[in-house]
């Protein structure tokens, strides 16, 4: 009989397997979820219970404007953003909005690899762009820009998934001006940009809404619980309107409406803000006693760029190890990772790994850098 499920992850008991690029179980908020829910359901507002307004609540917008424009240091209308059921569902609306099937679209080279399977699902021809550790090279945008004509440029500026490099803000100047030059949209999928453990990186590139064709996506997911299937889009009115008028809102109204009620009163009582200051602890702590780990136990030839922020670090092999064989053997030792292959639009980065420290404690980072070494160690040369 098949098992029965509530959870997507599904991990056997004792594999450490830094691929979940999740948080743990415990760090989800219940008891702060349970007080904004009930504070919602007190209000004897049945308005939460119909269909919802095309782009989303407008007091749930207002209040995630007065959040965003204090994190992201800049002012956020309320008017530019439109509620989404998470990042990855509206990055599957802007392709069916923004592209068609056959369409040819820019990605980086890694990128997000989930990202790639909704890219797939609807048919796009992918052209990769390389980067480097300031994050996209912007001279190959405009090379490329010169050979294709792009439905749009799909970016993870801050924090990259899996990466973890952070464009520069001179990058971000100069590819928000390709973008207005060439009039090709920029997805800029910011999931992690709240998420910084020390200086707060560039401003993000929702920050060039009013001047260029930028879609921002923000999510939940990462800052408060993925389960909530709750994120959003910031962009400027004429972009925004083809979301608020597509047939998917006409039919449904705004998207996941209810939860952003509870999501309303989470903000209004500082609930939001105070799971934000835990997580960026939580997550630096465990960042710090990861790279450590691997700096102590494995060979120097693994290369990694130790993360300012997001859940990823990425290590690099030597160009003749292959991470899919090395998985093989990791399984075997109780511990796992995310092959580069996956993060490849080309079926290239085979000797890269994406480890997360979003799942695991401090102890378990420990043991699964010891399991992994062991690992390394043994694989043929
Ligand atoms: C870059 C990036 N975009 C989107 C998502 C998915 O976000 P959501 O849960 O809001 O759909 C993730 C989650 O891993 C991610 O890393």
């Amino acid at each position: 009989m098949a098992k029965i499920q509530t959870a997507q992850l599904n991990l056997a008991p004792n594999v450490i397997d830094f691929g979940a690029g999740q948080p743990s179980l415990h760090l989800l908020p219940l008891e702060l979820l349970r007080e904004a829910a009930v504070n919602r359901l007190g209000n004897d507002d049945t308005a939460y219970l119909a269909y919802g307004a095309m782009p989303g609540d407008g007091f749930f917008r207002q209040k995630l404007a007065e959040f965003l424009s204090e994190h992201y240091q800049m002012r956020v209308d309320f008017s530019d953003l439109f509620v989404t059921g998470g990042a990855s569902q509206g990055l599957d609306l802007i392709c069916t909005l923004f592209s068609r099937p056959g369409d040819t679209i820019f990605v980086e080279e890694p990128s997000y690899f989930l990202a790639l399977r909704i890219f797939d699902d609807h048919g796009l021809n992918i052209v990769s762009l390389p980067m480097d550790d300031q994050g996209l090279i912007v001279e190959a945008v405009e090379h490329k820009l010169s050979q294709h004509t792009p439905a749009f440029l799909y970016t993870i500026p801050t924090f990259h998934n899996p990466s973890s490099v952070t464009l520069s803000a001179k990058r971000r100047h100069r590819l928000v001006q390709l973008s207005r030059r060439h009039n090709f949209p920029i997805v800029a999928d910011e999931v992690y940009h709240l998420l910084n453990f020390s200086a707060a990186p560039p401003p993000p590139l929702a920050s060039y809404i009013e001047s260029s064709p930028v879609i921002s996506l923000g999510s939940f997911s990462k800052i408060m619980a993925p389960g909530l299937r709750l994120g959003w889009i910031q962009a400027e009115a004429a972009i925004l309107a083809r979301f608020c008028e597509c047939g998917l809102v006409d039919s449904g109204g705004g998207l996941n409406h209810f939860t952003s009620g509870v999501m309303r009163s989470a903000i209004e009582l500082g609930l939001l803000e105070k799971q934000l200051t835990k997580l960026k602890s939580v997550y630096r702590k465990r960042k710090i006693t990861l790279s450590n780990a691997l700096r102590e136990l494995l060979p120097d030839a693994v290369r990694f760029v130790e993360p300012e922020g997001g859940f990823f670090i990425w290590l690099e092999f030597a160009d003749n190890i292959d991470t899919v064989k090395m998985l093989a053997a990791a399984r075997q030792h109780n511990v796992g990772f995310l092959p580069g292959i996956k993060f490849s639009s080309q079926n290239g980065l085979s000797n890269c790994a994406r480890l997360s420290f979003a799942y695991f404690d401090v102890p378990e980072l420990e043991e699964g850098v010891r399991r992994l070494a062991e690992v390394v160690r043994e694989y043929p040369e």
